[in-house]
């Protein structure tokens, strides 16, 4: 049976090529740690990791590739603006479309940190109104954090909206970027943020286990980093040094994983950024218009395939969306990925928590054969429970 990988949204399956290639190229060329010799292999480790953090403040428009800071994943770099940032008394604005990376840190930090989170309503297919956090601004509101899309829906949030509102104010501003980075326009300096959290085994087409955060001037300044220890910089100071990159950097780095995501970049490049959205508005607009005409489902978020992230999130009448999901792998080779999606939040907004949706995304891997066959086990299943 032919296989048809649905699920980007978690992560982007099959790898390609060049970045399997890439990363066995670091193992058996280079092998070593960057920073911490001044031998061949060290400084050549140094230079990849280099080229790659030029790469994304290129792909991302940041000032300084030092704004670029390596993390282990998205998750990781959001746990280190909250936590690193926020303090007895804050308040924090966040939309009703967070995923768990958000809420759960924050759902902590309230509780051992009185930290007064306020989640600001989307409207039923995870939109959000961008004056809702002008009206929400208080005195001691410090952050505002924003998905810039919906890992459930695809809903892209009017993140940069937001910007115009937050700039030259003082309060801080961290974008998710974990479904849009490499797909979606993502300009941290047109955004102006003071955050963004990107992950590399997505839209960015690396592997797991690397991400990012880029920081601007006065958030890498006052974050106090989530992890401290071996730099190969300064090291006979006990304190950790208070520079980018290093700032943010303990522990021997996933070299293997910064090559990965370096030629995953590069190959987003030579495909070209505005192609990539293209196929993906194509391919989520032609399941959109064919799910319409299958009898018994309801499609959750925006109808409009412009304003999402290439994500679509169904129910059929009368099926459980767990058995669905099995359905769809074992008759007919779908993977899909059914239920809340690690954002339960954003399940109360659209109206489907606690059962939660089956969830279809789509990469550049993903071709029109994949959506018509997608839409024709649909249909065969529906026929079936009639
Ligand atoms: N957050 C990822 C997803 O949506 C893992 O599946």
């Amino acid at each position: 049976m032919n296989t048809i990988y649905a699920d980007h949204a978690a992560t982007t399956y099959p790898r390609a090529q060049e970045v399997i290639d890439a990363m066995t190229a670091y193992m058996k060329e280079i092998g070593c740690s960057p920073g911490r010799g001044g031998y061949r292999r060290s400084l050549d480790a140094a230079r990849l990791v280099y080229e790659a953090r030029m790469l994304l403040a290129e792909l991302f428009h940041v000032p300084q590739p030092e704004q670029v800071v390596f993390t282990p994943s998205v998750t990781y770099s959001l746990n280190l603006v909250l936590k690193g940032l926020l303090a007895e008394g804050d308040q924090v604005l966040i939309s009703s479309m967070e995923h768990n990376a958000v809420v759960r840190p924050l759902t902590r930090l309230a509780a051992e940190r009185g930290i007064q989170v306020v989640q600001l309503p989307c409207r039923p297919d995870g939109s959000l109104e961008p004056g809702q956090v002008k009206r929400a601004l208080r005195a001691n509101t410090r952050l505002v954090v924003l998905t810039h899309a919906s890992n459930v829906t695809g809903t892209l949030l009017p993140v940069y909206e937001v910007g115009e509102i937050l700039r030259g104010t003082d309060v801080f501003y961290c974008i998710d970027a974990a479904q849009t980075a490499g797909v979606e326009k993502v300009d941290f300096t047109d955004l102006h943020c003071d955050y963004l959290a990107f992950t590399g085994h997505k839209s960015l087409l690396g592997p797991p286990g690397i991400g990012g955060l880029c920081l601007s001037a006065r958030a890498a300044e006052i974050t106090k980093p989530l992890v401290e220890g071996g730099t190969g910089s300064r090291s006979e100071d006990e304190y950790q040094p208070p520079f980018l990159p290093d700032k943010f950097e303990s522990g021997t780095q996933n070299v293997p994983g910064v090559a990965g995501l370096a030629a995953g970049v590069r190959l987003l490049q030579a495909t070209g950024l505005k192609q990539v959205k293209a196929k993906k508005t194509a391919l989520t607009a032609a399941f959109l218009a064919g799910l319409e005409k299958i009898p018994g489902i309801t499609v959750y978020g925006t109808k409009d395939a412009g304003t999402s992230a290439g994500v679509v999130s169904l129910n059929m009448e009368g099926l459980d969306n767990g058995t669905l999901s099995l359905i769809l792998e074992q008759a007919y080779g779908i993977m899909t990925r059914s239920g809340l999606h690690c954002a339960p939040l954003a399940h109360k907004t659209i109206g489907t928590f606690p059962e939660g949706t089956l969830r279809f995304s789509f990469g550049l891997t993903n071709t029109e054969e994949d959506i018509d066959a997608i839409l024709a086990a649909l249909q065969e299943v529906a026929k079936e429970r009639n």
